[in-house]
């Protein structure tokens, strides 16, 4: 029998040396030392309980669990690659530390519903800390938005000019993406907070377990209702994935926009010197380099999450080895989250708004061609035929250079292109009109916007 091995028994030789790298997780699950740990705890706890081991053999555990969870917080303990992963790590060390008492820890448990346990533990912890980045978030959003309410920008479809609208009404739009995310992490901690140990292998356990005291020491909402499920069901931990995918989306969208807006072309923001960097060669250089990364880290997350569905696509139930690859997927997917979101925030709160570019921007490119068409629909005429007569207004304005924009034509101009056309056009059509009369619920002008801020506030407490 080879010796080396926790469940070396039916086997005649040793692992093969690459056998034996290849098949171990240590080096990325070693993360999961305090879930495990944890997980073995109340497991242990309940053998007691349940007189399915003493309560001597039960005490001992439980306490040298806690001092295995002290020793590797205080850097004391080193893994051991040929111990293949964390489940199997802490239970050498404990059999090492307290011999018999420490073999019956894995009374009734399987390491397929242990690792379902330890990773759902893990992803709840996770859950917590994304949504309360999403806050911080939405909370900078807000604030923005809050300070942005007569600041006019250029709305754009197609990256051409098409609507004036203010920058608080821009802000708010994130924000919306931002709650949904957060919408969508709570629910998959919904779904993650369910309880898998008592599944065994696969097909549950013959001792008296109770997995509801188990449920209950561990803080889950409910228990897993099949064995062969819970042991294989991986879709919370590619919900997560997903969503922070959609986060990822939302940030890269905003970010492609901050580094368009901080262009010398553009220039209607700029990036504060801290969340900048320079060229090695080009010494009046600036670059968007934060906005840039969070980009491009989008990328990877969305790999992380096409990996864990094609992990997934072909796994007859219930737990096959393949599953041990979604750790490094979802803890990337995680991490780089983590990393994006608050650099993000940070980056956006501290960069300069140019108003007056973004006021002179938002002036040019006959951006209230709609509301001289509405301002004619106003007056009797339909708008199919008012859109034909602003299109014509255009064509005269740019043949006859008049880039500055419609209000700059004469009265007798605008009469030469509809006799019900008077003075009080030019109200109606400057920027901040434009605005205002913008006033459907969800719209931009600003007292709508103020309310969105208002119950906002209240959302994220603000
Ligand atoms: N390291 C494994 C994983 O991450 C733990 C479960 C192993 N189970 C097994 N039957 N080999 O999935």
């Amino acid at each position: 029998m080879s010796d080396k091995k926790l469940w070396g028994g039916r086997f005649t030789k040793d692992t093969d040396k690459q056998v034996n790298d290849f098949n171990s997780s240590i080096a990325f699950d070693a993360r999961l030392y305090k879930q495990d740990i944890e997980g073995s705890i109340a497991h242990a706890t309940m053998l007691g309980e349940t007189k399915i081991i003493s309560k001597t053999a039960s005490d001992k555990i439980v306490s040298a669990l806690k001092g295995i969870l002290r020793d590797i917080e205080a850097y004391k303990v080193v893994f051991d690659i040929d111990a293949e992963d964390i489940h199997m790590n802490v239970e050498k060390i404990l059999i090492e530390r307290i011999g018999e008492a420490g073999k019956m820890l894995h009374t009734g448990r399987s390491r397929n519903d242990q690792v379902a346990l330890d990773i759902r533990m893990y992803l709840k912890e996770e859950l917590a800390t994304v949504e309360n980045m999403l806050n911080s978030l939405k909370f900078t959003l807000v604030s923005l938005a809050e300070e942005n309410v007569d600041t006019i920008m250029p709305g754009y479809t197609h990256l051409q000019k098409a609507q004036p609208i203010n920058l608080a009404h821009y802000f708010m739009a994130y924000y919306e993406m931002f709650s949904r995310d957060t919408e969508r992490i709570k629910e998959c901690y919904a779904r993650t907070n369910t309880m898998p140990l008592g599944s065994g292998a696969l097909a549950g356990t013959t001792f008296p377990i109770d997995r509801k005291f188990v449920k209950e020491q561990l803080g889950f909402a409910k228990l897993t209702k099949n064995s062969l499920d819970a042991v294989s069901d991986r879709d919370f931990v590619l919900e997560f994935a997903f969503c922070n995918s959609l986060i990822m989306m939302h940030l890269s969208r905003f970010a492609e926009e901050l580094i368009l807006w901080s262009t010398n072309e553009f220039g209607t923001i700029t990036i504060d010197d801290a969340y900048s960097t320079g060229s090695s060669i080009m010494p009046q250089k600036k670059n968007p380099d934060v906005a840039e990364l969070v980009r491009g880290k989008t990328g990877r997350v969305y790999g992380d999450l096409m990996g864990l569905l094609t992990i997934m696509k072909g796994l007859p139930l219930a737990y096959n080895k393949d599953m041990q690859e979604d750790k490094e997927a979802i803890f990337d997917s995680i991490d780089t989250v983590k990393l994006c979101l608050p650099v993000f925030t940070d980056m956006i709160k501290t960069m300069k708004i140019n108003k007056e570019k973004m006021f002179v921007s938002a002036s040019g490119g006959f951006t209230n061609a709609t509301d001289v068409a509405d301002y004619l629909v106003k007056k009797g005429i339909p708008f199919r035929t008012a859109h034909g007569i602003v299109g014509n207004m255009v064509l005269y304005c740019e043949q006859a250079e008049i880039v500055e924009g419609i209000e700059n034509l004469s009265m007798k101009e605008f009469k030469s292109f509809s006799k019900l056309i008077d003075d009080d056009i030019y109200d109606c059509i400057s920027m901040e009109s434009c605005v205002s009369k913008r006033n459907v619920f969800g719209g931009p002008a600003k007292k709508e916007v103020l309310k969105q801020i208002v119950s906002a506030k209240k959302r994220i407490g603000g």
